[in-house]
């Protein structure tokens, strides 16, 4: 499901108006590094010459060469050739254009990247644990009872990056690392797809184990000699799946992280012409005429930087990705130039060229942090900050002794005679602190909430009507009490009502009455439809990066009570896999499962509380179990061998081993709300269908993920006549598609693995020497680093009719209709629905045309996704910095 950035909590805006992040006017630097050079560019010539007459000083670059290509500074011109290789791109400059910029600085101007010294780094933790104490100093002695905690202490970047720098290296904990988190990689359900990945999906060829080993013979042999390096290497590896269900959040960016001088926008004058890159705050204060905008960045055509820097976003859509660099107020994100996607920019300052000539430099943020968990105490210098923060607290060893039965726990588990508590001492590994079961089976991706009772209206409020609802103008006409779903009612000519989904969660964790409050919603909205007699809707999941399973399931049958709804999936059955369904069918059996559903039926005021049930119950919803499974027939895997396989990947160009494609029942609810439709709302199939096809628009921005995605499957698989229009992307007026995410139906927490270990080793242990030495090699075991959260996309959703099984991520469909941002569409939602309405179905739209394709189902925009610009030539600026 959606992974909230870690930084998500820290406003742009909030900074900005705190003055934190300063607006230097500092110099040009006297040499600009290149972009896309022409082959020849060693024959060139360059000046700089500055004019004192103004302030701040204009520069002036005067360039001369001999290259027979020019191109221009603010545009770029490419178009797709079909052979893939890295990047499948040929690109054409505009030979008329003036204004060149181009120079090959050799070597590479030393200030584009910053390594500390010894004398500074090894005093910086020190020095901001102190601006720490100061700042809880100056609270505490703050009279004021309103003051705020603080939690975010600003410093500078290079303060920050210099503590991050001195922490040490253990290489041979580092080296335990990686050999121990590839069991974990190994359920990535793509690893295999993402080495050879499908040319339509753009993206480029990773080979996750083999450059994970090459990540250990880099720290082996000392050319990573820095932690800090280590884990930005290994988050940018996975970044480059670009998988919003992969990623491993060390702990350090909990404690320092680092911000871009301000949040930037892509605005058309007309969401039909290429969009130009602005700064957010200008262009609110002076308006689209007198704001200028961004040429270059440090040097670089902006939009080249861009497309460097989006190659670390985590949409498989290259648009999608482009999007999540960019500020919206509505719904609101800051975007990546903001939140730098996690890590230090590998430099202190970044210069900004605008369309009015002018070059600023600007410092990039830092903060130090402060959480429930981790705090800045007793951190003063990179040894400290190593044992506080790098080292998992709950590390063992785990030897493959550990894993043998003990007394109490082989085979007993599913029946009746099991007693339980006795293994709670037997012996190392099951007495670790990491396998303290805690009873949460509300997670993000599970099908099941069980904690809340079914609510009487007189407890719970479950939606409100005519209130705020994120940053829209206007409240919708209702929304469910946790705010994840908006119903509105436009003014415009047609009557057009919206239902506004950004998620299908709750932003808050331990948010309650989701699925209660989300169904409720939906009745009383489509019965508003009725009584008003409503046609046409708009459903907009822009920004919507997934959430709960049953939400997505929930929409689609209010939509269309009477369809059909089924997703399917399958998983990587690797020998991991293949012991966890073995060892849950050992331990949630066929009468362990029916005894524990029986009870849940019966809905049984002593629900079992005893452990074995809570981990019978667990497994039936971890993934690896067939009990609640149906086939794509509609029937229960027979077996465990007909449910893990494994089975062979032959028809495509990848070579795995997987299980049997499944598709998701709904009709077995663990005791939560029945979704509309299923189950004992199994009778919800005869209710009216509320909107007809062609009266239905789809509206995205190409980073619908998961829970997203697979209502956005339901909707083309079984719907296929719904139009689609996608909102922004790369100034290239190619096709884009409308749902840019992973499209994985599952993702599993490193914690959840870990669990199945410790549930699987103590209720159903290996009984041989051999399997103990099998199970230790293949299972998920405690990693010696500790991450803020860690994850793998657990399922692939798939066609059942696709032969190759490609994960759907991997198949980049554009949407009908392609428009960009215009300066106020960015803004305000409500303009923008009332736009789209009126240009689909009324006359009154100021715009009559897409930037591609159409409105009209059938007639869009067809072909490829263009790829992303080449890339391979530049100095990759980010790299760059690490390899100094
Ligand atoms: C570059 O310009 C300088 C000054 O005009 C000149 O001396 C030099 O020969 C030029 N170099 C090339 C490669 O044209
Ligand atoms: C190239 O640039 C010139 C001047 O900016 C412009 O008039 C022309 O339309 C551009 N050519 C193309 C193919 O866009
Ligand atoms: C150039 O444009 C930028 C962005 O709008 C603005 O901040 C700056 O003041 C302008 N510079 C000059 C010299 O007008
Ligand atoms: C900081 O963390 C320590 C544990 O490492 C804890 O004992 C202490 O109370 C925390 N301090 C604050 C102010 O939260
Ligand atoms: C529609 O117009 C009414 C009356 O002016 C206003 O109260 C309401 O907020 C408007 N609704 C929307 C969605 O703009
Ligand atoms: C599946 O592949 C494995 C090796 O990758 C091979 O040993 C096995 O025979 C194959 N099974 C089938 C049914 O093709
Ligand atoms: C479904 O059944 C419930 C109770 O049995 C009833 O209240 C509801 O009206 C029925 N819904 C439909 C659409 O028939
Ligand atoms: C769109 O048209 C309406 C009138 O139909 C006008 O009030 C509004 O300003 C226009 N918006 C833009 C962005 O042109």
């Amino acid at each position: 499901m959606h992974i909230l950035a870690a930084f998500g909590l820290l406003s742009a805006a909030k900074l900005a108006a705190a003055g934190i992040v300063p607006r230097a006017d500092v110099t040009v630097a006297s040499t600009y590094r290149n972009y896309y050079p022409p082959s020849n560019y060693n024959n060139y010539n360059y000046t700089t010459t500055k004019s004192s007459s103004t302030t701040p000083a204009v520069y002036t670059d005067t360039h001369v060469y001999t290259d027979t290509r020019v191109y221009t500074n603010t545009q770029v011109y490419y178009t797709n050739t079909k052979t893939y290789t890295k990047y499948p791109t040929t690109r054409y400059y505009n030979t008329t254009a003036t204004g060149v910029y181009t120079y090959k600085p050799t070597p590479e101007p030393s200030v584009t990247h910053y390594t500390p010294k010894p004398g500074e780094f090894t005093t910086a933790c020190a020095c901001i644990s102190a601006s720490y104490s100061s700042a809880l100093a100056s609270y505490s002695a703050n009279p004021d009872p309103d003051a705020a905690y603080p939690t975010l202490v600003p410093i500078l970047a290079r303060e920050g990056w210099d503590c991050l720098y001195s922490v040490p290296i253990n290489v041979e904990l580092t080296l335990t690392f990686i050999k121990e988190v590839k069991k974990y990689i190994q359920f990535q359900s793509t690893i295999e797809f993402l080495k050879n990945p499908p040319a339509s999906s753009l993206q480029e060829p990773i080979d996750l184990i083999g450059s994970i080993d090459a990540l250990a013979q880099r720290v082996q042999s000392g050319d990573i000699a820095h932690h800090v390096k280590f884990e930005i290497e290994f988050t940018k590896l996975l970044q480059r799946c670009h998988d919003g269900h992969f990623n491993y959040a060390f702990n350090s960016g909990n404690l320092i992280f680092f911000t871009g001088p301000f949040t930037i926008v892509s605005v058309s004058t007309d969401a039909v012409e290429k969009p130009l890159v602005y700064v957010e705050t200008d262009l609110l204060e002076f308006g689209l005429a007198d704001t200028a905008h961004i040429t270059r960045i440090d040097g670089y055509e902006v939009e080249a930087w861009l497309a460097e820097f989006s190659d670390f976003g985590n949409s498989q859509s290259p648009d999608a990705r482009y999007n999540s660099i960019f500020s919206n107020r509505d719904p609101g994100s800051d975007g990546a130039f903001f939140d730098l996607w996690g890590w230090y920019p590998g430099k202190n300052y970044i210069d900004v060229t605008f369309s009015n000539q002018s070059t600023y430099q600007y410092p990039y943020g830092a903060f130090a942090a402060w959480s429930d968990t981790l705090n800045w105490t007793g951190i003063n210098d990179g040894s400290d900050f190593y044992k506080k923060a790098v080292l998992n607290a709950d590390y063992i060893t785990v030897q493959a002794s550990d894993l043998a039965p003990t007394a109490t726990s082989t085979g007993t588990a599913a029946g009746s005679t099991y007693t339980g508590g006795a293994n709670a001492n037997a012996h190392h590994f099951h007495d670790s602190k990491a396998s303290t079961v805690k009873r949460d089976l509300n997670k993000r991706g599970s099908q099941v909430k069980r904690a809340s009772p079914s609510p009487s209206p007189s407890q719970v409020q479950l939606v409100y009507f005519n209130q705020p609802f994120m940053r829209h103008k206007v409240g919708p006409f209702v929304q469910d009490l946790n705010a994840i779903i908006g119903g509105y009612f436009l003014n415009d000519t047609v009557e057009t009502a919206v239902l506004d989904i950004s998620s299908f969660e709750a932003a808050n964790d331990n948010a309650d009455y989701q699925n209660a409050g989300f169904q409720a919603a939906l009745y009383a909205f489509f019965d508003e439809v009725r009584r008003r007699g409503t046609k046409r809707l708009i459903i907009d999941v822009r920004g919507n990066g997934g959430g709960l399973i049953n939400l997505g399931f929930e929409l689609y049958k209010q939509l269309f009570p009477a369809a059909p709804a089924n997703s399917y999936y399958r998983f990587r059955a690797h020998p991991g896999a293949q012991i966890f369904a073995s060892g849950t069918e050992t331990i949630a059996s066929q009468s362990a499962t029916d005894r524990l559903l029986n009870l849940i039926e019966k809905d049984a005021p002593d629900f079992p509380d005893d452990e074995v049930s809570r981990v019978v119950d667990r497994l039936l919803n971890g993934g690896f179990s067939r009990q609640t499974e149906l086939d794509v027939k509609g029937n229960k895997p027979e077996d465990l061998a007909t449910y893990i396989g494994p089975y062979n990947l032959t028809d495509g160009p990848v070579n795995d081993l997987v299980s049997l494609l499944v598709k998701t029942n709904l009709n077995i609810n663990l005791g939560g709300t029945p979704v509309s439709g299923f189950g004992a709302l199994s009778n919800f199939t005869k209710s009216p269908q509320p909107f007809q096809i062609p009266d239905i628009l789809f509206l995205s921005d190409g980073t619908c993920a998961s829970t997203c995605t697979i209502f956005a499957e339901l909707l083309k698989r079984e719907q296929p006549g719904i139009s689609s229009v996608v909102m922004g992307g790369r100034p290239n007026d190619g096709p884009s598609p409308d749902v840019g995410g992973v499209h994985g139906s599952r993702v599993l927490a490193y914690k959840d693995l870990l669990q199945d270990t410790i549930d699987v080793v103590n209720y159903a242990a290996p009984a041989t020497t051999e399997l103990q030495e099998y199970y230790l090699a293949n299972l998920p075991l405690p990693l010696p680093f500790s991450a803020g959260f860690a994850n793998i996309n657990f399922r692939d959703a798939i066609r059942p009719e696709d032969k190759t099984q490609t994960p759907l991520q991997f198949k980049l469909e554009p949407a009908d209709c392609r428009l960009y941002f215009n300066h106020l569409m960015f803004l305000d939602s409500i303009y923008l629905w009332g736009e789209l309405a009126e240009f689909k179905w009324g006359t009154k739209s100021n715009f009559t045309q897409c930037a591609v394709g159409s409105l009209e189902k059938g007639k869009g925009s067809t072909g490829e996704v263009p790829p992303d610009p080449e890339t391979l030539n530049v100095a990759n600026w980010i790299m760059n910095a690490w390899n100094a």
